[in-house]
């Protein structure tokens, strides 16, 4: 793996660290404790390009690569991981999926205003009976000749109040099993689609995470991705690429929390020196340094094949494993580093370990990315 980061790379990562700094940092705690959502931050992160990065600029995106995306994912994340998933699930799934796989009226009307962050999206697989068993779709998308209806609920939806449009995932032929799941674009506002409770989170409380509810939607055939059964496909397809961008927020997570705990480090005294001083510090220092540089090798690994068009299926599960799981070693380590103040709020790295949790479960938990990485090693 040869990777030699461009000025180009720099700048946007500074760009990146600069924004959470000046715009995000500022009443990440009280978003955190009231789940507030940062409405007006994810405004400007659309207006500086944030939400769009690897979409090509004919359809209002950045054109950037995947590196240059895990950057900035890195770097937002250090900060307020409730803005970086916003901007995770609207890049890399909402954006790619329909850029890869849609046609190019639905790049017109929807990628487009995604992709210069005027609106942003969600992706609608999970379900009450389906969440790592995901080819258990219960909402189904009965064919209409020129529309579906759609009927069903969908659970844990990033961006389902804020969002504006949503790929939703249904069956239209059970007798398929997997093979008769569609992917419909589905904007909010049509009739029968309703935002139902919000979810009370652990972490990443200000992302707005909802059911949806789909009564007898009628959704143009014209939003349907691909061919009719392809739905599971995307799915999977599009969730491959997420991956990256998650493993990103997990490792920004970590490096977050140690960024906190080296400082605090060179500045708390105990026993008459800085606690960076004590052995017993810098021994946890250099565990987490370790695993973050390990981390960002397998999150830059994954960024690399998906740019240079390899196959990056294994890359990319290996990436969010590892870094989800950094994520929650160091965060702990973090806390204790900082002793009693690490339990409160005002240190921020509480909320870090509260964060870093998700990235364990969302676009696919850690059993699921070592079943993708066994099955991708043994086929
Ligand atoms: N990439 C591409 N194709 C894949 C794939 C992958 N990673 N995994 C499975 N497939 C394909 C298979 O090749 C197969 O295709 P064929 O029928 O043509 O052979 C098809 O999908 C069905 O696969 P399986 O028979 O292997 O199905 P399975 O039920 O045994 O396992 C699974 C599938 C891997 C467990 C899958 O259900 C899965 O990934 N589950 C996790 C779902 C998930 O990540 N949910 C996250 C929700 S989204 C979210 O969190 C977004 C957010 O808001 C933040």
């Amino acid at each position: 793996m040869n990777i030699q980061l461009s000025e180009e790379h720099i700048s946007v990562m500074e760009a990146a660290r600069d924004f959470a700094k000046s715009e995000l940092l500022p009443g990440v705690i009280e978003r955190d404790e009231h789940q507030k959502f940062p409405g007006e931050q994810i405004k400007k992160m659309g207006e500086l390009g944030f939400l769009g990065m690897m979409t090509d600029p004919k359809y209002g995106g950045g054109g950037m690569d995947t590196i240059s995306y895990v950057l900035a994912m890195e770097e937002i994340s250090k900060i307020d991981s409730s803005a970086s998933v916003v901007m995770s699930v609207n890049n890399s799934l909402v954006c790619w999926g329909i850029e890869k796989f849609g046609t190019e009226y639905q790049k017109e009307k929807y990628l487009k205003p995604l992709a210069t962050g005027q609106i942003h999206g969600g992706f609608c697989l999970s379900e009450p009976e389906a969440g790592s068993d995901a080819t258990s779709q219960k909402t189904t998308a009965e064919d209409k000749g020129d529309h579906y209806l759609l009927n069903g609920t969908k659970n844990w939806i990033t961006n389902g109040n804020s969002g504006t449009v949503f790929l939703v995932m249904a069956q239209t032929h059970p007798e398929l099993k997997h093979k008769g799941i569609n992917c419909l674009i589905v904007e909010k506002g049509m009739e029968g689609f309703e935002v139902g409770k919000k979810e009370d989170k652990l972490g990443i409380r200000g992302s707005d995470t909802h059911s949806l509810m789909f009564t007898d939607v009628k959704v143009p055939k014209e939003n349907r991705i691909g061919e009719d059964g392809f739905g599971f496909k995307f799915a999977m397809g599009v969730l491959n690429g997420g991956r990256i961008g998650i493993a990103a927020q997990a490792l920004g997570i970590a490096a977050g929390a140690y960024e906190l705990a080296l400082q605090y480090s060179k500045e708390r005294k105990s026993f008459g020196k800085p606690i960076s001083e004590h052995q017993a510090i810098q021994f946890k220092l250099a565990d987490m340094a370790t695993k973050i540089d390990a981390a960002r090798l397998l999150v830059w690994q994954a960024a690399l094949l998906k740019d240079q068009k390899k196959d990056f299926v294994k890359a990319a599960a290996m990436a969010k494993l590892f870094a989800s799981q950094v994520a929650m070693e160091v965060t702990v380590e973090a806390i204790q580093v900082h002793g009693g103040f690490g339990y409160v709020k005002e240190y921020h790295v509480e909320r870090l370990m509260r964060d870093a949790k998700i990235t364990q479960i969302y676009e696919g938990t850690s059993e699921i990315q070592r079943l993708v990485i066994g099955r991708e090693i043994l086929k």
